[in-house]
């Protein structure tokens, strides 16, 4: 195997062993202003810290979409962000209350966040995509206060079954009838751009990133404002975020990845952060890249998948020659994809791998350090990975297992959400994270991951849990069973596929099969829809009457379907 040899040193970490030996999360301390004031606040230490040392002239977010094209200061941005929690607090919302953000990346997605992080508010960013259901089973279960929205959006919250719901500050120019709505543009108007930080605790809760596993709803990840430590370290050695780097991340914040990665890391560094609004295209990708003289770039293997399979005269269309760092996350980075990147970029891209439940990186391949294609990389320094057999025993090199991380790395999740059980489930082997994924570790600490080892299925990065989707499905008048699982794709990684039994009077159809994916797409969001849907007349269930998506998978991939002495005749 061909091992990608760096071009240059010059990050800022120096040599990753002798970092691993001698690293200490004390020592990330004493980057934060609380260190010496013992005053906490992650969006103070994002945006205001910055100001007060002088930076509040330089630029922190460089916003466009179709429309918008608009530069804010640090300064701006502590200004804004204080009329925001003003306008929070005057609505109501106190220390640890759930304000909710649904809306489509814009400047106002990210002063509202910082708003209501500032105020010790704990924020919930939804996916602009969701669709009723998935929006109210996520305000129901974090019992929102308050949700800012867009006028677009609102007809997806139902209202009148969120009694927990108090206000909802709509970003438009036109205020709906209703005690219930406030008009944002308004009420920044009047707000104050005094201080409205509230000192927290640093397990006092930051944000709560719904995320899909194999069975249930989806689950509140809770984080803290404990993050923040990793959020920057590994932003300033895997990112290798410098002063004058104009970084971006391509994530929407309504993934962890977006928050993590596209507001806390690059800000809490100081880092000049470009946002772009409005849907995926290559050309659109390459001229923001070129536009901003982007030098740190974090996507995802899909994008650059997507860009691989485009014309490759509309790349030679743009400069590009400041990227000088890229980065993958969110699902397996192909070897090809790798090698298209030094053909592309003549730039590695660098692997990392982590989770909504981990906060932050944790296993990474670092600038400066050797790659090899396929590989995932080492654990940040500080970070105890390994793959564990399911007693907890640590797996010799080269064996799979599960990956598991030792607990109290500083962004580990604080809860699941109302959830304790869930929750206790990810520690259930002694003292372990145990990740749901499978992996194996070369003789050199590298790790390679294998796969899920449950029914989580990454479609386009995007972390879809089939049980949400099956409910839905047995809504639909015509469905009488249904069984949904993760059928690989070369451009999406896997693309969901929902095998279904339909009630008796339904015969199947084109239409029938586009009325159900519609069903999907208006119900539940985009990323949910089965692209493919395959009719059965009965599935595999257990003898208790659970779906057997094992045997799906199998049929699937036509591969041997196993042990089926569970399985219903
Ligand atoms: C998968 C995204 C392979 C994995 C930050 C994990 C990856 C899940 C990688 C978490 C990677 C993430 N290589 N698979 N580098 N990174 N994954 O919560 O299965 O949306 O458990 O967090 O994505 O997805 P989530």
């Amino acid at each position: 195997m061909k091992v990608l040899q760096p071009k240059t040193t010059s990050h800022q970490l120096e040599n990753y062993e002798a970092t691993k030996e001698n690293f200490d999360w004390n020592q990330v301390k004493e980057a934060f202003s609380w260190h010496k004031t013992g005053q906490v606040n992650l969006a103070y230490e994002a945006i205001d810290r910055h100001v007060n040392e002088g930076l509040g002239n330089k630029p922190a977010l460089l916003y466009s979409d179709a429309e918008r094209d608009e530069t804010y200061t640090f300064r701006q941005l502590k200004d804004l962000s204080n009329q925001a929690g003003n306008m929070l607090k005057d609505l109501g919302v106190e220390k640890g209350d759930r304000v909710f953000i649904f809306m489509p990346r814009s400047p106002e997605l990210y002063v509202s966040l910082l708003g209501t992080i500032k105020i010790g508010a704990v924020v919930g960013p939804l996916f602009e995509a969701f669709m009723k259901d998935a929006v109210k089973a996520r305000l129901e279960d974090s019992e929102s206060k308050v949700l800012v929205t867009t006028p677009d959006l609102l007809p997806r919250v139902p209202l009148d079954e969120l009694p927990h719901l108090e206000k909802v500050v709509v970003v438009g120019n036109e205020l709906p009838d209703g005690e219930k709505f406030v008009s944002y543009f308004d009420k920044m108007k009047a707000a104050s751009k005094e201080s409205a930080v509230e000192w927290v605790d640093l397990e006092d809760g930051l944000i709560l990133h719904y995320t899909s596993g194999s069975t249930g709803k989806p689950k509140g990840v809770y984080h803290v404002h404990n993050s923040m430590l990793q959020h920057y370290q590994t932003a300033k050695w895997v990112l290798d975020l410098k002063e004058d780097d104009t970084y971006w991340c391509t994530a929407d914040p309504g993934w962890v990845t977006g928050t993590s990665y596209g507001i806390f890391g690059p800000w809490l560094n100081g880092v000049t952060n470009v946002v772009r609004g409005g849907r995926f295209s290559p050309q659109d990708w390459y001229e923001t890249l070129e536009k901003y003289k982007v030098t740190v770039w974090y996507s995802a293997p899909t994008a650059f998948r997507m860009l691989m399979a485009a014309d490759p005269n509309i790349k030679e269309m743009y400069d590009l020659s400041s990227v000088r760092h890229i980065l993958s996350v969110g699902e397996p980075l192909n070897p090809e994809v790798v090698r298209w990147g030094v053909e592309a970029f003549d730039r590695r891209i660098h692997d990392t791998w982590w989770m909504t439940e981990t906060g932050a990186m944790l296993i990474c391949n670092y600038p400066g350090e050797p790659i090899k294609p396929g590989s995932m990389g080492k654990p940040f320094p500080g970070v105890e990975a390994a793959i564990i057999n399911d007693h907890g025993e640590e797996l010799p090199p080269n064996e799979m297992g599960n990956l598991a991380v030792k607990a109290g790395w500083p962004s580990m999740m604080r809860k699941v959400w109302k959830n304790e059980e869930k929750f206790n489930e990810y520690f259930a082997i002694d003292g372990w994270y145990v990740s749901g994924d499978t992996a194996y570790r070369d003789e050199e600490g590298y790790f390679w991951f294998q796969g899920r080892n449950d029914d989580v299925i990454n479609t386009a990065g995007e972390r879809v849990g089939p049980f949400e989707i099956e409910s839905k499905l047995v809504e639909h008048r015509a469905v009488a069973e249904a069984g949904v699982i993760g059928k690989p794709d070369p451009v999406r990684g896997h693309i969901i596929k929902a095998f279904i039994s339909l009630r008796d009077g339904y015969t199947q159809d084109d239409e029938l099969i586009d009325e159900i994916k519609q069903f999907i797409k208006k119900e539940l969001s985009a990323h949910a829809m089965p692209r493919e849907i395959e009719f059965k007349e009965k599935l595999p269930k257990t003898r208790s009457g659970k779906i057997m998506r094992r045997v799906l998978k199998a049929w699937e991939l036509g591969e041997p379907v196993g042990d089926l002495s569970t399985m219903d005749d």
